[in-house]
């Protein structure tokens, strides 16, 4: 039998992603750019074994119950300070434990999106996020942007134009390009949010990860009444650990807690009690430190390698943190027909392509996550990538 899908299921294609993992899952030994995940070496084993068990010490078998949809009270306390610390100040019961950014999206979704709502995104966005807004019957519109972020002109003019159900903005160390959004431009943003009385969901998972420069105050803190917040622990803690942190407006959070009881119940309360005692504990403080340090120099030997050995003619963005480094080449070079020649020389990589929402994009883009690159590799993964852009 053939099973009649959803249109919503119709709309979200796979696309060169799963023949990449694929590849990688036979192939270990390929230097892979692809994964936007955390380095093995990286993952805190001994620690979060060590918190298991003062977990279990700690609360019984109700750490294996079921518990608030909202959220464990001790992360829900551990996540308003680490909200504060990111200018975001509103009161704590408009914050929810959700399983992951991507569970809070999704249920965000659910709470905003009807088929053939209209949601604007930056150019290039995180293209599993376009995904999830097309699995809600969403359309979904590109905003021209630059290096610092979508551009005000252009929001302000698409908002005047069209009904638009949501602004999905990634203001810090955008996944694909790096870019982050300077104050200014939050400002200014800000402003054309609350005027038109749009509600923005700020994707922000790559914050703590910064190598340089000072952090900026979130999104939210200039538009508190008009923003989603969405963080998660995955990038600095462990994604196995499922768990995002979610702010709301006040008009929303009933909506999505009343969702999330039909997706979830609620996010792994064990998850949550380990993630609370990891973010009180100096030990979680030392390994996020530690990883920042390492991720920082493998940055910074990804955009020596770049500078080394690229042809001319291609350029590549210089992020201040997060993962992904963002290379264009001319005009007229296709990256994706690069994906199969690279993963016969040994490297993955994802085509730039993966990020847009038009049905046309730009094909001259590559996605480099270098975070899950053991750094040793780095420069030897980069001078294959060289070769055969100056080869195509
Ligand atoms: C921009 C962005 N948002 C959300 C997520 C989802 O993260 P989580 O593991 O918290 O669901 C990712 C993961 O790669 C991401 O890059």
């Amino acid at each position: 039998m053939t099973a009649v899908v959803s249109r919503g299921a119709a709309a979200v294609r796979s696309g060169p992603i799963d023949d990449i993992f694929t590849t990688l899952a036979r192939r270990p030994e390929v230097i892979s750019f692809a994964v936007g995940a955390p380095d093995p070496a990286l993952l805190p084993g001994e620690l979060v074994a060590s918190l298991a068990a003062d977990v279990v010490a700690q609360y019984g078998t109700s750490a294996l119950q079921y518990g608030s949809t909202r959220g464990f009270p001790p992360l829900l306390d551990q996540a308003q300070i680490l909200l504060r610390e990111r200018g975001i100040t509103g009161p704590a019961g408009l914050t929810h434990i959700a399983t992951g950014g991507s569970g809070a999206l999704h249920s965000v979704c659910m709470a905003l999106l009807d088929p053939g709502a209209v949601v604007l995104v930056e150019i290039p966005t995180y293209g599993p996020a376009v995904k999830v807004f097309r699995s809600h019957g969403a359309v979904v519109r590109g905003v021209e942007s630059d290096m610092d972020g979508i551009l005000p002109a252009a929001l302000d003019a698409a908002l005047a134009a069209q009904q638009v159900a949501m602004v999905y903005l990634l203001p810090t160390f955008q996944n694909p390009t790096g870019r982050t959004m300077p104050t200014a431009r939050r400002k200014q943003i800000a402003e054309i949010i609350v005027r038109h009385g749009a509600t923005v969901v700020e994707d922000d998972v790559y914050v703590d990860l910064r190598y340089q420069g000072n952090p900026l105050p979130a999104f939210w803190s200039f538009a508190p009444h008009n923003t989603v917040y969405i963080t998660s622990l995955s990038k600095t803690v462990a994604p196995a650990l499922r768990t995002g942190i979610a702010v709301l407006p006040e008009n929303l959070l009933e909506h999505v807690l009343a969702l999330k009881q039909g997706i979830d119940m609620q996010t792994s309360t064990f998850n949550q009690a380990i993630a609370a005692a990891f973010l009180r504990s100096a030990e979680g403080a030392a390994h996020v430190a530690r990883a920042i340090e390492k991720y920082g120099a493998k940055l910074a030997a990804l955009t020596a390698a770049l500078h080394r050995h690229m042809p001319s003619g291609f350029s590549w963005t210089e992020p201040e943190g997060g993962m992904f480094v963002w290379v264009e080449g001319p005009a007229d070079f296709d990256a994706e027909k690069l994906i199969g020649p690279a993963l016969d020389a040994g490297i993955a990589f994802l085509p730039g392509t993966m990020f847009y929402a038009a049905q046309d994009p730009p094909r001259n883009g590559i996605r480099l996550s270098f975070a899950n690159v053991p750094s040793s590799e780095i420069d030897r993964g980069i001078t294959v990538l060289a070769d055969l852009c100056a080869a195509r």
